[in-house]
């Protein structure tokens, strides 16, 4: 199976994002994975649109835009005109989760929903039809390089199965604790992309670092 991982720049030299940027693409990564947090949905904050904004133009991967916010419907156009190519929002938000969505595909951009761990994944059925991917969090959101849950690739595999059930066209992508070790488990569930930040970030060689997890996507690993 072809997988795409979208490497999270979270716990890189923020200070340095251009070279970070440039260090993901030619380690082959599929797109970039921009982590905004408001300090109100979770702890710490992040960066903003402005930043995304000086992003863009150095990079040609897509860039995949989580926003952990608290109430992501007027930041939505801003991550749009700042050249996002994904946002994903959370189903826990403080928003009209429907309006959201239908709001993104509507500025021409990707639609995501994502599912913090203690979410129950039915919840977020409901918004299949309007998605390109849904994000399963595997772990607490709003810090990097913690411990995967072992629960969420239940979570994967339901998902997959209700959006191929529905004929919906969408792809599971899985945030949290995904290394060699983790990611076997996520494309074996049904993941398709896999968000990847500490891991590719203290690998002596990240290039070599992104081809484990690929090849990761054609290993038979029990569920
Ligand atoms: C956590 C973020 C993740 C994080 C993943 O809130 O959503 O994207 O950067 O980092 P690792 O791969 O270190 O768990
Ligand atoms: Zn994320």
């Amino acid at each position: 199976m072809d997988v795409l991982i979208s490497a999270s720049i979270l716990n890189s030299d923020l200070a340095n994002l251009e070279k970070e940027l440039r260090r993901a693409e030619s380690a082959g990564a599929d797109m970039i994975h921009l982590d905004v947090m408001d300090g109100v949905f979770t702890e710490s904050i992040t960066f903003g649109d402005y930043v995304v904004r000086s992003l863009r133009p150095h990079t040609k991967l897509p860039l995949d835009t989580h926003l952990m916010v608290n109430d992501p419907t007027s930041l939505i156009p801003l991550f749009v005109n700042a050249g996002s190519d994904i946002i994903t929002i959370h189903a826990e938000s403080k928003c009209d989760v429907t309006a959201c969505l239908k709001m993104i595909k509507s500025l021409g951009v990707k639609a995501g929903i994502s599912a913090n761990p203690e979410t129950d994944v039915n919840e977020i059925f409901r918004y299949l039809p309007l998605c390109d991917s849904v994000l399963i969090m595997s772990v607490k959101p709003g810090a990097g390089g913690q411990a995967f849950k072992e629960e969420s690739l239940r979570k994967i595999k339901a998902v997959r199965e209700e959006a191929d059930r529905l004929s919906v066209h969408l792809d599971v992508e899985v945030d949290g604790g995904i290394n060699e070790i983790t990611s076997p488990l996520v494309f074996n569930a049904g993941a398709k992309i896999a968000v990847v930040g500490t891991y590719l970030l203290n690998a002596p060689d990240m290039a070599q670092a992104i081809k484990l997890i690929r090849n990761a996507a054609l290993q038979d690993a029990p569920l």
